[in-house]
C-alpha cells in the first residue's frame, strides 16, 4: 500500500482535503464540547447547591450563596432610577398627580397616601413608611410583602396569621419579597407559597399542582398582583368564583354584600380595587398565545456563555430588547410607541372618569345636605360604587392598561356610562329639593387643599409616623436581629 506521503506527492490536492477535514472535525468537536459545557452548567444551577437551603430559609442572601447570578440580578430591584412615561422604579406620588382621588377615596387609608410602587427589594419597609399603615391593620397586609410569611403561616397556622395583627407580626417581617416566595429550596422548581391562590383554584374546580410550567411563570407572580379582600377574621380571599373581568368581580362582591368602606362624602357603599395585574393579564392577547408575565418581566439574560432568568424584576420598557424582540422584529423606538400609544388612550378615559367621580362625590354631598333621603339616594349610590369600582379595575392595576387594552377601554367607558347616569338622576334630586343648579361645588388643584376638604389632618398623620418610625421600628428590628443570630446557629 502507498503511504500518504507518497500519495500526495501522485495527487497533490489530497494535502488540501486532508487539512480541511480536519478543520471541519475539530470544529464540530468543539461546538459540542461547548454545548456539553453548557448544558451540565445549567443543569448545576439547578441541582449543585453550595449548601443546601432549609425549608423557610427567608434571608435571600444565604439563597444567594448557591445562585450568586440570581441573586445578584434580584438585589437590582434596588434600583430606582427608571423612569417611563407612566411607570418605571421611581416613586411617584399619585395624589400629587391625581388630587382628585383624596376625593374619591374620603373616609379611606388610601387618601393619606398613595404612591407609585417599587422595586420587590423595598417592599418591607415601603409598607412601614406608608401613612396608610398608621391605622391599625391586620397581619394579612403582610401577605405579599415578605419571605418570612410563609414561615410565620407555618408556625401560627394560616386563618392565625391572618387573624394576628400587622403590629404584632412587626418584629418577625423583616425579609423583602424573595427566592422563599416563588422556589422550592430543594430543587428551585417554582411553587406557590401563598394558600388563597391554591384556594381560588379549587373553588374554580382546578388543582393548583395541575398547572403547566408555562402557567408557573405567571401563577408565582399571581399569589400577589391580583384583586384580592379580607374576608371572616381577615382571611384573604381572591374573589375569583365568577370570572376574571371587572364585571365578574362586581358581582362577586355585590352577591357578598361586601363593601370595603361607606364614603366619606357621598355615604356610598364603596369597593377599592388592589392591583389585578392577574386578571388583566389574563383578558389581553398576550396571555391568549401563552406568553407568561416572566417572559416579559423576567427574560433570560447570558453572563459569560451562561445563560439564566434574569432576577431584576422591572418596566419592560427598561430591557425592551431582552423583553420584546425575542418574539418582536419591530425597532426598540416603535415597541416603546406602541406602548405609549396604548396607555395614552387608556390614561385619556381614565382621566375623564376620574374628574367626573370626584365631582359625583361632591354633588352628592351637596344633595345630602339639601335633605335628600336614603330613599331618593340608593340608585345614585350603587352608580356611584359600580362606576369608580371600574374606574379603579384599571387604575389600580399597573401598566395603565397595556396588559390587556381592549379590555381596559371596555371597562372605563363602562365607568364613564354609570357616572354621567348618576348625574342624571342627581339633577333629578336637585330639582325635588330646589338646589339651584348648576351646583356649586369646593374648589381645590392640589392634594393638600383636597385632604383639607375631606378633612384629613396630615400633620397629625405625619408625626403620628414619624414617632412609630423613631420608635417602634428600630425596636422590631433589634428583636429581629437578635432572633436571626440564635436562626443561624443550627446550621452550622
Ligand atoms: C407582553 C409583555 C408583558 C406581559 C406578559 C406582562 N407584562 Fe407587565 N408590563 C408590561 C409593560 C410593557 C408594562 C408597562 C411598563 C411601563 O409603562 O413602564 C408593564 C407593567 C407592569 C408593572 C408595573 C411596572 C412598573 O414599572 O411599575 C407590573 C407590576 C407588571 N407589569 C406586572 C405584571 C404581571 C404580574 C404580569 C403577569 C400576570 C405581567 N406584568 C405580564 C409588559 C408585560
Ligand atoms: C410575595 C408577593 C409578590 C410576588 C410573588 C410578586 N410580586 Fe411583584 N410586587 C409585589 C409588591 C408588594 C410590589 C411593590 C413593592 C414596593 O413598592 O415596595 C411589587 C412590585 C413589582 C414591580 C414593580 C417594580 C418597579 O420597579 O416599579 C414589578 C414589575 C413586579 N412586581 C412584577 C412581578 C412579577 C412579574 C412577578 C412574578 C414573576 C412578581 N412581581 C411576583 C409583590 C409581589
Ligand atoms: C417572583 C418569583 C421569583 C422570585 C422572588 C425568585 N425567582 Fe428565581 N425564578 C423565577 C422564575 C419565573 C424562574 C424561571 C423558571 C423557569 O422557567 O423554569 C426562576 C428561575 C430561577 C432559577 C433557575 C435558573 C434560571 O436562572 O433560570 C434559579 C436558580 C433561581 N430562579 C434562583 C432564585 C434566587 C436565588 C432567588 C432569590 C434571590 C429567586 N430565584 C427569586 C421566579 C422567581
Ligand atoms: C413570548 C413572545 C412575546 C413576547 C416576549 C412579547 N410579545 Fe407581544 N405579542 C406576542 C404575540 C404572539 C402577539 C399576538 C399577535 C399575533 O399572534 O401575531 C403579540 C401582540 C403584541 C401587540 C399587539 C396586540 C395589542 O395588545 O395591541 C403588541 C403591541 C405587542 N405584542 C407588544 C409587545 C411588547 C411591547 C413586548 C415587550 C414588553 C412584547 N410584546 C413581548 C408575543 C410576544
Amino acid at each position: 500500500m502507498a503511504t500518504i506521503k507518497e500519495l500526495s506527492e501522485k495527487k497533490p490536492w489530497l494535502n488540501w482535503v486532508l487539512f480541511f477535514g480536519t478543520v471541519i472535525i475539530v470544529f464540530f468537536l468543539g461546538l459540542f464540547a461547548a454545548s456539553i459545557v453548557e448544558r451540565r452548567s445549567e443543569a448545576q444551577m439547578y441541582f449543585q447547591m453550595v449548601e443546601p437551603i432549609p425549608e423557610f430559609e427567608p434571608r435571600n442572601e444565604i439563597w444567594g450563596q448557591n445562585f450568586p447570578r440570581q441573586y445578584e440580578s434580584y438585589r437590582q430591584t434596588l434600583d430606582t432610577t427608571f423612569e417611563s412615561k407612566y411607570y418605571g422604579s421611581v416613586m411617584i406620588d399619585y395624589l400629587e398627580k391625581y388630587p382628585e382621588l383624596v376625593i374619591m377615596w374620603a373616609g379611606y387609608a388610601f387618601a393619606r397616601d398613595y404612591s407609585q410602587g417599587r422595586g420587590h427589594y423595598y417592599s418591607v419597609y415601603d409598607i412601614q413608611k406608608t401613612l396608610r399603615t398608621v391605622q391599625p391593620q391586620p397581619a394579612t397586609c403582610w401577605t405579599c410583602k415578605s419571605t418570612d410569611v410563609p414561615r410565620m403561616m407555618n408556625e401560627l397556622g394560616v386563618s392565625g396569621f391572618y387573624s394576628s395583627t400587622w403590629s404584632g407580626m412587626g418584629s418577625e417581617i423583616i425579609n423583602p419579597i424573595g427566592c422563599q416566595d416563588c422556589h422550592d429550596p430543594r430543587n428551585m422548581t417554582l411553587r406557590i407559597t401563598r394558600p388563597a391562590l391554591a384556594e381560588a383554584f379549587e373553588r374554580q374546580g382546578r388543582n393548583i399542582h395541575d398547572a403547566t410550567h408555562q402557567e408557573m411563570r405567571s401563577l408565582v407572580c399571581a399569589q400577589c398582583h391580583v384583586e384580592y379582600y379580607f374576608g371572616e377574621n381577615n382571611y384573604l380571599i381572591f374573589p375569583w368564583d365568577e370570572g376574571f373581568s371587572a364585571v365578574d368581580i362586581e358581582n362577586y362582591f355585590d352577591n357578598h354584600e361586601f363593601t370595603d368602606w361607606v364614603h366619606g362624602l357621598s355615604r356610598a357603599p364603596m369597593l377599592k380595587a388592589q392591583h389585578p395585574d392577574y386578571e388583566h393579564y389574563k383578558t389581553g392577547i398576550h396571555a391568549e398565545r401563552g406568553v407568561s408575565c416572566a417572559d416579559c418581566h423576567m427574560p433570560y439574560k447570558r453572563e459569560g456563555g451562561m445563560k439564566f432568568t434574569d432576577h431584576h424584576l422591572q418596566s419592560p420598557l427598561n430591557n425592551i430588547e431582552g423583553s420584546c424582540q425575542v418574539c418582536h422584529r419591530e425597532s426598540a423606538e416603535t415597541l416603546r410607541q406602541n406602548v405609549y400609544d396604548r396607555q395614552d388612550k387608556v390614561s385619556e378615559l381614565r382621566r375623564i372618569a376620574e374628574r367626573h367621580l370626584a365631582r359625583l362625590h361632591l354633588e352628592a354631598k351637596v344633595a345630602w345636605d339639601a335633605g335628600a333621603t336614603q330613599e331618593d339616594m340608593e340608585e345614585i349610590l350603587v352608580l356611584i360604587r359600580h362606576s369608580q369600582w371600574r374606574w379603579d379595575w384599571v387604575a389600580a392595576a399597573n401598566s395603565m392598561g397595556f396588559h390587556s387594552p381592549n379590555e381596559s377601554l371596555r371597562t372605563l367607558a363602562t365607568s364613564i356610562d354609570k357616572a354621567q347616569e348618576a348625574r342624571v338622576l342627581l339633577t333629578r334630586v336637585f330639582s325635588k329639593y330646589n338646589v339651584p343648579q348648576p351646583v356649586e361645588l369646593p374648589v381645590y388643584s392640589t392634594k393638600q387643599e383636597a385632604q383639607q376638604l375631606v378633612g384629613l389632618d396630615m400633620e397629625t398623620i405625619q408625626q403620628q409616623k414619624d414617632k412609630f418610625l423613631n420608635t417602634v421600628l428600630p425596636v422590631w428590628l433589634e428583636e429581629a436581629r437578635i432572633r436571626e443570630e440564635l436562626y443561624t446557629h443550627p446550621r452550622e
